[in-house]
């Protein structure tokens, strides 16, 4: 384990079962369908790529990174494109593929957006869930784990742009944000 990290909450046997079994669920959703698989850069990438390949129907990918200001409940204005996708989402069946729902603002405006643009449906995946945390009125259609409100680092999640290749998902000492 990485000194900085506090202990595991989910190893990397417990991440790839449930990855698994939660891509099946969704799977069955797309039979007969083309889904656009968005990956939201760049916490969600390492989810992305295990669960995509759980996927039996044809799937294009695509990718988009935002920024959400803090995302706390004083959270105001808009969330803010840092890459938009490629593809025109109209009459697209979307699936949106996401690290963690935290206040909620990002997949809030997220599936706000592509509805907008004329997406004919939009599901939500999350690997970890901060159910206790949310300030926007959206829950994921389908979600991994549900964690507590700690920060947690690994499989693609980061603290100042480090820690995101660890293969399992742990909590982050307090010491290393509060030095
Ligand atoms: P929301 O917009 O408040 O739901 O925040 C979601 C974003 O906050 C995620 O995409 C992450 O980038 C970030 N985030 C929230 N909690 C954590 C955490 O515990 N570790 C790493 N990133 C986090
Ligand atoms: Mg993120």
């Amino acid at each position: 384990m990485h000194s900085d990290c506090e202990r595991i909450l989910f190893s990397e046997e417990q991440i790839r079962a449930r990855v698994a079994e939660v891509a099946s669920e969704v799977d069955k959703r797309y039979v007969g369908k083309t889904p656009l698989c968005v990956g939201i850069l760049k916490g969600g990438i390492i989810f992305y790529s295990d669960f995509i390949r759980h996927l039996t129907s044809p799937v294009e990918l695509d990718f988009m990174a935002v920024s959400s200001y803090g995302g706390g409940a004083v959270s105001s204005g808009k969330l803010k494109i840092r890459k938009d996708l490629d593809k025109d989402v109209k009459g697209r069946d979307v699936i949106i593929i996401e690290d963690i729902i935290d206040s909620g603002f990002t997949l809030a405006n997220l599936k706000r957006l592509l509805l907008e643009r004329g997406a004919n449906s939009v599901l939500i995946v999350t690997l970890l869930n901060k159910k206790g945390r949310r300030s926007y009125d959206i829950s994921p259609d389908f979600n991994c784990f549900d964690i507590e409100n700690e920060f947690v680092i690994g499989y693609g999640l980061d603290y100042n742009e480090r820690y995101r290749s660890l293969p399992y998902i742990g909590v982050l000492k307090r010491s290393v944000y509060e030095k």
